[in-house]
C-alpha cells in the first residue's frame, strides 16, 4: 500500500530574539502576566531583509538534506502561510527558484494556523493519487510585520520561523495514517487582519485606520480552540481505531500553554507525551507545528513506528489533525 512517509524535517527562525521583558518597555504588560496567561517568554523576530521566503527556504533545505533529496526531484512545494512576501506570486514559487526544484508545481494556501496540517493533507491526496512522489511542505511566517505593537491583547503572542518537511510515497505501514479538515467561517472576524485585501486596499486611510495588523478576540478564540482541537485529536484516533494511550507524541499547535495543556488533560495525556516549545518561539501560525515537530525529531523524541498526532487550529476559523506512524 503507498503511503506518504515524512523522511526529512527542518526549521529557521530568525537571530533576533524579543522577551517579554523587552515587550514590557514597548507595552503596558509585565512578564509574569505573559508567562502565565500564555506560557510564553520570548519570540523571534525576523530582522530587515529577512522574508517569509527566506525562513521557508533555509527550513526547506534543511528538509531537504535530512531526507537526502535534491531539490530538482521535488513534484510539489506547498508554502503554508498568511505573510506571504507578496499578495502574488506565491511565496512557494520563490521557494521553488531559491532551491533551484525546477520540476515542482509551487502554490502558498492560506489557512492560518492551520494551514501545515491542511498542506500536509493535500501533499499526502497528491502523493496517494499519484499526482506527486516527492513534496515540501512548509509552514513559514514573519508575523512581526503584521503585529500592532501597541497591542497589549496580540503583540505578546506571535512570533517568526519556518518549518518544513520532505514527504514521499512509500510502501509500507509507516506514513500518514490519516488526516481531517475543518472550517467554520461563520467566525471570520475573530481572528483577521483588516487591510491589504480587496476591502480595505493598501491604501493610505487603511495605514491612517491601522487596518494593516492583525485583530483577535482572544477569549473567544480560546475557547474554541480547546473544544475543536480535542475534537480533531479524537476524530484522528477513532478513524484509526487508537486511543490517546497510542500516542507516542502529540504536536499541538503552539499558540497559549492553557489551551495545550487544556487539550493533554482532557486526552489524559502524561506532559512527557505533549511537546511545546511555545515558550522560546510565541505562536508562529503555519509554521509552529512543523518548527516543533523538526526540534522534536532532531533532539531523538521520535522513533521509527511512533504515533505522532498533530492538531491544529486557526484564524478561519480552520482547525484538523493528521495521525502518522513514524
Ligand atoms: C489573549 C489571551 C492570552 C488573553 O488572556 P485572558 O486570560 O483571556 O485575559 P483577558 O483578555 O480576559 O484579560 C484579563 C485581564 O488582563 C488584562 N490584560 C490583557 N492583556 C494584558 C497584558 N498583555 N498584560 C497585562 N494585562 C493584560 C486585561 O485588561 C484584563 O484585566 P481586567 O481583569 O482588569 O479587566 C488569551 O485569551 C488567549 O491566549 N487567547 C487565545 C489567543 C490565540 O491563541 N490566538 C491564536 C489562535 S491560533
Amino acid at each position: 500500500m503507498t503511503r506518504t512517509r515524512i523522511t526529512g524535517t527542518g526549521s529557521a527562525v530568525p537571530e533576533n530574539i524579543r522577551t517579554n521583558f523587552d515587550l514590557e518597555k514597548m507595552v503596558d504588560t509585565t512578564d509574569e502576566w505573559i508567562t502565565t496567561r500564555t506560557g510564553i517568554r520570548e519570540r523571534r523576530i525576523a530582522a530587515e531583509g529577512e522574508y517569509t521566503s527566506t525562513f521557508a527556504t533555509r527550513a526547506a533545505e534543511r528538509a531537504l538534506e535530512m531526507a537526502g533529496v535534491a531539490a530538482e526531484e521535488i513534484d510539489l512545494i506547498i508554502v503554508a502561510t498568511i505573510t506571504a512576501d507578496f499578495p502574488f506570486p506565491a511565496t512557494a514559487c520563490l521557494v521553488q527558484s531559491n532551491l533551484g526544484a525546477k520540476k515542482a508545481a509551487a502554490f502558498d494556501i492560506a489557512a492560518a494556523c492551520s494551514g501545515f496540517v491542511y498542506g500536509l493533507s493535500i501533499a499526502d491526496n497528491a502523493i496517494r493519487g499519484g499526482t506527486a512522489r516527492k513534496a515540501l511542505v512548509i509552514g513559514a511566517e514573519v508575523l512581526s510585520r503584521i503585529i500592532d505593537w501597541t497591542d497589549r491583547n496580540t503583540c505578546l503572542l506571535f512570533g517568526d520561523g519556518a518549518g518544513a518537511v520532505v514527504v514521499e510515497a512509500c510502501e509500507g505501514e509507516r506514513g500518514i495514517l490519516s488526516t481531517h479538515l475543518h472550517s467554520d467561517g461563520s467566525y471570520w472576524e475573530l481572528l483577521y487582519q483588516p487591510g491589504c485585501g480587496s476591502r480595505n486596499p493598501a491604501v493610505q486611510q487603511t495605514l491612517d485606520e491601522r487596518k494593516i495588523f492583525l485583530v483577535m478576540q482572544g477569549n473567544e478564540v480560546f475557547k474554541l480552540a480547546v473544544r475543536a482541537m480535542e475534537d480533531a485529536a479524537l476524530q484522528a484516533l477513532e478513524t484509526n481505531r487508537l486511543t490517546p494511550s497510542d500516542i507516542s507524541i502529540f504536536i499541538p499547535h503552539q499558540a497559549n500553554r492553557r489551551i495545550i495543556d487544556a487539550i493533554g488533560k482532557r486526552l489524559g495525556l502524561g506532559a512527557d507525551k505533549v511537546y511545546v516549545n511555545l515558550d522560546r518561539y510565541g505562536n508562529t501560525s503555519a509554521a509552529s507545528i512543523p518548527l516543533a515537530l523538526d526540534e522534536a525529531n532532531r533532539g531523538g523524541r521520535i522513533n521509527e513506528g511512533d504515533i505522532v498526532l498533530f492538531d491544529a487550529f486557526g484564524g478561519g476559523l480552520t482547525w484538523g489533525s493528521a495521525l502518522v506512524r513514524w
